[in-house]
């Protein structure tokens, strides 16, 4: 096993660019399989989540290969078997997003069930939900999903459930919908860019989507879709963790590429604890603001502040003047991040669903244990201003999400090494 080291104390300066979005291009995989023809994906990040997707995908019939540095061409064409093993699923979640291509070009499929992660439960009600709408007969053996429909027709349905709307059940409702008798429309859909993508996706296929961004999606059902080429997006979630890490121990730091839209919600924060930016077409400027006023975060759907940067905004509110408050509405038990942070020093106190984060003056480097990917990353980025040596253990997380982030933090500056664990 590996873990990273990181001195403290240097001072990032430059520009760094973000890879493709992991969260988009994951259902974009999965939605290859519902052409018949190849595909050819660009801006795919080379990271291990995509890897399992590609693993996931080959054990169906699909045949995946890296045709450039960030090119891949996945060849849905001997699409044959309708059974994702739980060996793969239960490494990556996301796996889940074969289910509606799945039932959309067999009428069956076989799903492991994903279960919880380490940041609590994540159900899977909502998906099942708009796979039955469609007229998918679902049920739950040996832990598998299973699902066989005669045929998929168009149906109306509510996906928002007790938390809000589901990125993921939209994303495999929009995917097997593409494919059924009629028109389906889905309300209390998930407003995510990644849901855009994907519809923009399917379209290039010969697709009919409309509404994605909204929270009323209309899938109109298309016979067959055909190959295509498609750009993923820049991920606005890296992005947004190596502006915060500017802002943390920054002077002058750039990230380029086309996010800022889409993490509108975090640059506010970032304003609000006093951070400079400057925003302009195609990149984003933040100058250095290591003592942040405190802020308070509630994370939402889209387009709140997103969960996937509550860990990293935590890391930066360390060292804040005052109590900050964070509150994490989509996943209240999101904050094994917290437990390491004390180790380095903070002053953090959690209570149903929030965490009190009281501002301490500096952190001292520590050996720290990350526990999923934004914890990873909230870790490594206090280990960018904590006195002497972090060292980060368990960051196979880490390359589940960010491609090279000790060569991209390094660019900029950081000591930061990847060592393997004694
Ligand atoms: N939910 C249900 N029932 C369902 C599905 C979801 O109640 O059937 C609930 C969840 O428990 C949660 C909320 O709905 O409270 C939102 O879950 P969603 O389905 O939108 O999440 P997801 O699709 O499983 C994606 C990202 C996560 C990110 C969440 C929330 C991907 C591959 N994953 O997960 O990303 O945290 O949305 O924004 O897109 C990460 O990248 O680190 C990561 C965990």
């Amino acid at each position: 096993m590996e873990k990273i080291i990181i001195v403290g104390g240097n001072v990032l300066r430059g520009k760094v660019k973000p890879s493709g979005s992991k969260n988009s291009a994951l259902p974009i995989m999965a939605a290859s399989l519902l052409s018949t023809e190849p595909i050819i994906l660009h801006h795919v990040p080379r990271l291990v989540d995509i890897e399992t997707m590609a693993q996931v995908m080959e054990v169906l019939g699909a045949k995946v290969e890296w045709t450039g540095d960030h090119d891949l061409r996945i060849d849905p064409v001997g699409l044959s078997s309708y059974e994702a093993p739980y060996d793969l699923v239960r490494r990556m979640r996301a796996s889940i997003y074969v289910l509606g291509p799945l039932i959309a070009r067999l009428k069956k499929a076989k799903v492991s069930l994903p279960g919880g992660c380490s940041f609590g439960p994540r159900p899977v009600d909502l998906h099942l939900k708009g796979i039955e709408a469609l007229g998918g007969k679902v049920s739950l053996e040996h832990g598998y999903i299973m699902v066989n429909a005669d045929e998929l027709v168009g149906a109306k349905m509510n996906l928002a459930g007790a938390s809000g709307p589901s990125r993921g059940a939209s994303s495999n409702v929009m995917m097997a919908a593409s494919l059924a008798e009629g028109v389906t429309v889905i309300n209390g859909a998930a407003q995510e860019p990644e849901l855009i993508q994907l519809q923009d996706f399917i379209n290039s296929m010969g697709g009919k989507v409309s509404g994605a961004g909204s929270d009323k999606l209309t899938i109109e059902g298309v016979s067959q879709l055909k190959g295509s080429e498609f750009e993923i997006m820049d991920d606005y979630i890296e992005a947004g963790t190596y502006l915060v890490a500017g802002a943390m121990a920054g002077e002058v730091v750039t990230v380029e590429g086309d996010f800022s839209t889409n993490l509108k919600p975090v640059l506010a924060s970032l304003e609000e604890t006093g951070a400079r930016l400057e925003v302009s077409e195609g990149k984003v400027t933040v100058h250095g603001n290591p003592r942040p006023n405190a802020v308070n975060i509630t994370t939402a759907p889209y387009p709140g502040f997103p969960t996937d940067m509550q860990a990293q905004m935590m890391a930066y509110l360390c060292r804040g003047r005052g109590t900050s408050v964070i509150r994490d509405t989509i996943y209240p038990d999101r904050f094994n991040h917290a437990q390491e942070l004390l180790r380095l020093g903070a002053d953090i106190v959690r209570e149903d669903g929030s965490a009190f984060i009281n501002g301490v003056e500096e952190l001292s480097g520590a050996y720290l244990m990350a526990s999923d990917l934004r914890a990873s990353a909230a870790l490594i980025l206090a280990g960018l201003v904590a006195r002497g040596e972090t060292h980060v253990r368990r960051i196979y997380h880490i390359d589940r999400g960010y491609e090279r982030i000790e060569e991209k933090l390094g660019q900029l500056g950081a000591e930061i090494r990847r060592e393997e664990e004694e």
